[in-house]
Order: structure tokens, then sequence, then C-alpha cells
């Protein structure tokens, strides 16, 4: 740990930093943030430690206790910093056109005007962190390193289990390697009489991304994807504007997606992958652990990552996934031993909780954990400090953890994970899978015709909002490829990639993935999931790696091909023809009102919008309509 005061002494970067432009561009933000020390990350342990120590002191930790949970700790944020703010994220590109209809812009130079006054002096009284790090493994070509600065312990702390965090990234910078510089500041200068807060931030808040010159700023969060910045900011935002930046003439560019990645393999060891997008909290972490039921003998699902994928075009001729990420910053309510029990082993030991409730004995509760225990917990300290209990809860309808509660965990923890999971190769990928919240009109599963019309299908896909953003909950929004919040540039350019990548990979014979869209959230006339989900979803799985073997021919709803009811292995589950009505069923006037919510967000799209989207519609509207 090398910790130092910064009046007059200099950085003091440790002697391993040889970059002169690291070193610039660190002391030019010393100068703008004016922190009262410098802490280089090195990733050791011990640093961990003492981070996780300092944290405790400040009461920004409780450590859990280490007969429970061993090596462990919860952290409750302020209730005005829960959840992403998509209101207040912006791509600020020269012009407006390369942004799009669904980002924030502002002009690069007004932003930057608008965020030094806010910087300037923010980190007064606090320790800047230098926190470097590799999303993807360490040296490996398709890696791409960041630094991030903040003056968020919780921040470093959390980098080093999300990321390949540490020393050893400047090693691979040498004098002159390429980083993204990454400026985060909860926005909360400590006056030198005054007590800091548990979780330290400012109402005002900036999400800053410019994707020109491969900047990310953030002012005034410390949660999430708001502050750990080389998630949803490098590796969606910035990240998606360089996998389009590299495609021109013949070169395919690559593609930064919202996505799990998985392995499925059967009884007879044929292995696939599949990478999914579905929204945030709309089931990514619990389908890539997912653990198929028991008339499943011999079927194997195995985790390459659960939430982003880099995807790249390979020599060998397929499109290969890697998961940029070392760890998983995971939804915590709903996780059980029923729903998840490889998470539920993943997070047995080595744990960050955020915003979970504490039990009595030093141990932490979420909503869900009831259906393992059969009761409810006498007594809890909720995810704001108060006092829980089930008459209460039954009472008010207070939760006992934030819905938007979360665990950080690394990869390692999983013991389902791949054993490819960080392979710089990635691995091949069969087919795509998107798929949103919708308790009405879409049907189960259907997969596409082809790759256009998948394409159309992601780009129209619809989900009810989520507690992982802020705003109004579960309203049925367009969601295109669940990248909204998430693409760092024009959402048709975006779709126009996606075609591009189809034409150029058909062009060098390489057979496409299937493109399937799914939904496990429909809902019956009593208001309740009629699909079971979780390790349930291994039959629709079952189904779809049925249709890459050619082995079943399944029916055309107009939408695509959707499976017969005996198609699907049923063995073990009771769900009636009937149940299967209510999950695959097509209804024409809920059809004829959904394209029309496809046809608006085409009217928002319309300028760069790619032609053949426009065509499918009309077939579709067609096809639906006859
Ligand atoms: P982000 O990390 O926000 O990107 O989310 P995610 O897509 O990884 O979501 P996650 O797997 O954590 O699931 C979030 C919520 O969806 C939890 O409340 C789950 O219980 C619920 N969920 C996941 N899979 C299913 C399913 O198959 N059926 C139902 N009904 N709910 C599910
Ligand atoms: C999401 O919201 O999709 C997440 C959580 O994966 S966060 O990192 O906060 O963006
Ligand atoms: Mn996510």
């Amino acid at each position: 740990m090398i910790t130092h005061n910064t009046e007059g002494e200099g950085l003091n970067a440790p002697n391993y930093v040889q970059h002169a432009g690291v070193l610039e561009w660190v002391s030019s933000m010393v100068a703008l943030c004016k922190p009262a020390a410098v802490h280089w990350c090195d990733g050791s342990e011990q640093e961990y430690d003492g981070l996780c120590n300092l944290l405790v002191t400040n009461g920004t930790f409780q450590r859990l206790n280490p007969e429970k949970r061993p090596n462990s700790y919860l952290a409750c944020s302020d209730p005005s910093d829960v959840a992403r703010v998509e209101d207040r994220t912006f791509i600020c590109c020269e012009e407006q056109d390369d942004a799009g209809p669904t980002n924030n812009w502002m002009a690069p130079a007004l932003m930057r005007q608008t965020l030094k006054p806010l910087f300037d002096g923010c980190m007064a009284g606090r320790t800047l962190y230098v926190v470097p790090f590799s999303m993807g493994p360490l040296g490996s070509p398709i890696a791409h390193i960041g630094i991030e600065l903040t003056d968020s312990a919780y921040v470093a702390v959390n980098q080093r289990i999300m990321t390949r965090m540490g020393r050893a990234v400047f090693e691979v910078l040498g004098t002159d390697g390429e980083f993204v510089p990454c400026v985060h500041s909860v926005g909360a200068p400590l006056r030198p009489d005054s007590a800091d807060l548990k979780w330290p931030c400012n109402p005002t808040k900036y999400i800053v991304h410019f994707p020109q010159t491969r900047e990310i700023w953030s002012y005034g969060s410390g949660y999430g994807g708001n502050a750990l910045l080389g998630k949803k900011c490098l590796a969606l935002r910035i990240a998606s504007t360089m996998g389009r930046a590299a495609a021109h003439d013949g070169a395919p560019g690559w593609l930064a997606e919202h996505m799990l990645i998985l392995g499925v393999t059967s009884p007879q060891g044929r292995k696939y992958h599949i990478a999914a997008a579905f929204p945030s909290a709309c089931g990514k972490t619990n389908f890539s652990m997912l653990v198929p039921p028991a008339a499943f003998k011999g079927w194997k699902v195995s985790t390459i990552g659960d939430d982003i994928a880099w995807i790249k075009p390979s020599v060998d001729g397929h499109l290969r996934a890697i998961n940029p990420e070392a760890g998983y910053f995971g939804v915590a309510p709903g996780t059980n031993f029923h729903t998840n029990p490889n998470c539920m082993a993943s997070l047995n030991r080595d744990v960050i909780f955020t915003n979970v409730a504490l039990t009595d004995d030093g141990d932490v509760w979420w909503e869900g954990l009831e259906k393992d225990s059969g009761s409810l917990p006498a007594h809890l300290v909720d995810w704001q400090g108060k006092d829980w209990t089930p008459a209460r809860a039954r009472e008010t309808g207070a939760k006992a953890a934030h819905p938007n509660a979360r665990f950080t965990v690394a990869a390692t923890n999983n013991p389902a994970l791949d054993a490819a999971w960080d392979d710089p190769q990635g691995v091949p990928i069969d087919a795509f899978i998107f798929g949103g919240r919708r308790s009405t009109t879409v049907p189960l599963v259907t997969q596409a015709h082809n790759w256009v019309e998948g394409v159309y299908m992601a780009a129209t896909m619809g989900s009810e909002t989520t507690a992982a953003a802020t705003g109004a909950q579960g309203v049925v929004r367009r969601d295109p490829f669940a990248m909204l919040p998430f693409t760092g540039y024009n959402m048709s350019d975006y779709f126009q990639h996606w075609l591009d990548m189809g034409t150029k990979l058909g062009h060098t014979g390489v057979k496409l993935p299937a493109i399937f869209c799914v939904n496990w959230f429909r809902k019956g006339a009593d208001g309740t999931f009629v699909w079971p989900g979780y390790g349930e979803n291994m039959r629709v799985l079952k189904w779809m790696i049925d249709r890459l073997e050619g082995q079943a021919s399944g029916v055309d709803n107009g939408l695509g091909i959707s499976p017969a009811f005996d198609e699907i292995q049923w063995s073990g589950l009771d769900f009636s023809a009937d149940d299967f009505h209510t999950v695959t069923h097509m209804d024409k006037a809920d059809w004829a009102q959904e394209i029309t919510l496809h046809a608006e967000l085409f009217a928002q799209l319309a300028h760069h919008l790619p032609p053949a989207l426009s065509a499918t519609q009309s077939a579709l509207r067609q096809r639906l309509a006859a």
C-alpha cells in the first residue's frame, strides 16, 4: 500500500509505474480534485484487507460473523443512492446524431465546462485511489485497460473483485500502453472538522462518457454501475463504440453486449455455448448458473460470464465471446437454494454485500431466503438500519433488503465456473438469446427464421422496468438488445452494425449463431408467473439445442419457430398443455398492439434506421394479421 500526502511531495507513484501519460494524467487530476492523499492500489490481498478494515472503522462496512460468512462485509448505501441513474447518464460526442435519440447528449466542451467546477476540490480531505484494472485477461490482445481514480475505498475493494486489478496492469501498460482514463468522485469533500458519512454521495449526479477521447467521468454516486466504471461505462458504453469503430470495409469489428455466456454439455458430451441478453434484473445471473432438473441426467451448465460479453469473429470462423469481468455484481433478492444453488454456494465467503439486511447473529438476509428456511426471521436490521419484524413488514410492506441489493463476489467462487471462463480466445457462440420481462403477449420461446429477423426481434424487445435503475418500476419500455442504457452510440447505427456483422460473417462462410427470444415472465389470470423458471429453463434450453441439432421441427407462430408441446422434455414437471398454451399463445389483438409499439420505436429511431428492419416489420405485421 502506498499512501502519501500530496502536499509538496508530488505523486510518489511506485517505481513500477513508468508510463509518462499515466503520471501526467494522475498529476493533473490530483491538481483538479485536490485530495489529501494519493494511494496507488497494488491489488494485493494485504491491501484489500487494509482497505476493508478502514471501511469498517469508517462505518461504511460491517464485518459479518466470520463463522457464518468468513471474510465478508455488509455496506448500506444512502437511500438516495441505490441504483443506476439513467437520466443522469450522458454520451458526449461532437455530433448529437452520433449519440442518437435514446441517449442523453451534451456537447463535449459544454460538458467539460459543467464538470470542471464540480470536480474542482471534490476530493478535499479524502484519499484519491489510483485503481488500475484490466477488462479481460491481463495482457491478452482482446483485453482493455482502464485506470479509475476514485475517492471511494468501497469502489477500490469492489474493483479488486470485479476486475483484474493491481500492479500487474502497469507492467502490461509499460511506458506507452493504451488505457481508458476513468475519474470518479462521490462528490462529498470532507471539511477538516466534520465527521464523514457512512455513504458519502451528492444529490447532483453525472455519469459521463466521451466516446471519441475514450474517457469516463462519474460524479455524485458510489453505487454499482455508476461508480464501478469498468462495468457498464467501459465494458459496454465505451467498448460498444470501440467495437463499431473497428468495423470498416471488410473488417467486421466486434460487439460489446449486455449478455451472460454459458456452456451447456449434453449427456453425449457435446458442448454448446450460448450468449443471452436480458435487461437488468431479468435473469442473466440466474440463467448463467442454471442447475438442470433431476430428470436431465448428464446435462451440465457452466458459467463463462453473468453480465457482459465481448464478441469477436475469429480466424477459425466462429464468433467467439469472452467475459471481460472477473466477478459478479448480482441481485440478491430472490436468490435462494431453489432458484440458484450455485449462486448461493458462491456467496459462502469473501463477499461484499450492499443493501441487504443484517440478522441478529451477524449474517445477511434478503427477501426470498424464507423459501429455504421455511420461515421469516423474527428480527432483522433492514438495509436502512431500521428494525425489521415480520409483523411490521406485513403492516408497512417494508422490505428488509432493497430490491436492487447486490453481492460482489469473485467468479472463482462459483462452483459452476467453466474451465474456459478466462480463456483469451473466448468460446464459440452457437446461439444468441434475447429475453424481456413481459407479463403478457410474448411467448415462452421463439426462434427467429434468420439473422435479420433475429436482429429485428432483439431490436424491438420490450421489458418491464426493474429496481436496477432509478425511475418508474414495472412499466413496459422498449429495450433493444437489453442495451438501451448501455449503447454508447446511435441505436440505429448499432442495429446496422449487427446486420453488417451477419452479412460479413455470411460472406466468409461462417454458420451464423441461431437467434431465439424468450420470456420467462408471463403471468396467469391470478397474477402469478405461469412458467416455473430458474432450473426449469433447462427445458427450453434443451429444445434450443434440439433445434441446433436438427432434432425438433417446431411450429411456426408467425414470429418464428416455437416448440410443439411434445417437443419439450416434461419429465419431472407437472405442466399441462393448458399451461403451455398460456405461456406460448400469441393473441392477435395483443400482437397488433405490440407491433404498434415496435413501430413507435422505429419512428423514434427513423434517422439511420436500417431499411431491412422496416421491411421485416411490414412482413411481420402482415403475417400476424393473416
Ligand atoms: P443485472 O445484474 O441487473 O444485469 O441482472 P440479471 O439479468 O443478472 O438478473 P438476475 O439473474 O440477478 O435476476 C434478477 C431477478 O429476476 C431476481 O429477482 C430473480 O429471482 C428473477 N429471475 C431470474 N430468473 C428468473 C426466472 O426464470 N423466472 C422468474 N420468474 N424470475 C426470475
Ligand atoms: C445492471 O443494472 O444491469 C447491472 C448492475 O448489472 S449495475 O452494475 O449497477 O449496472
Ligand atoms: Mn447488467
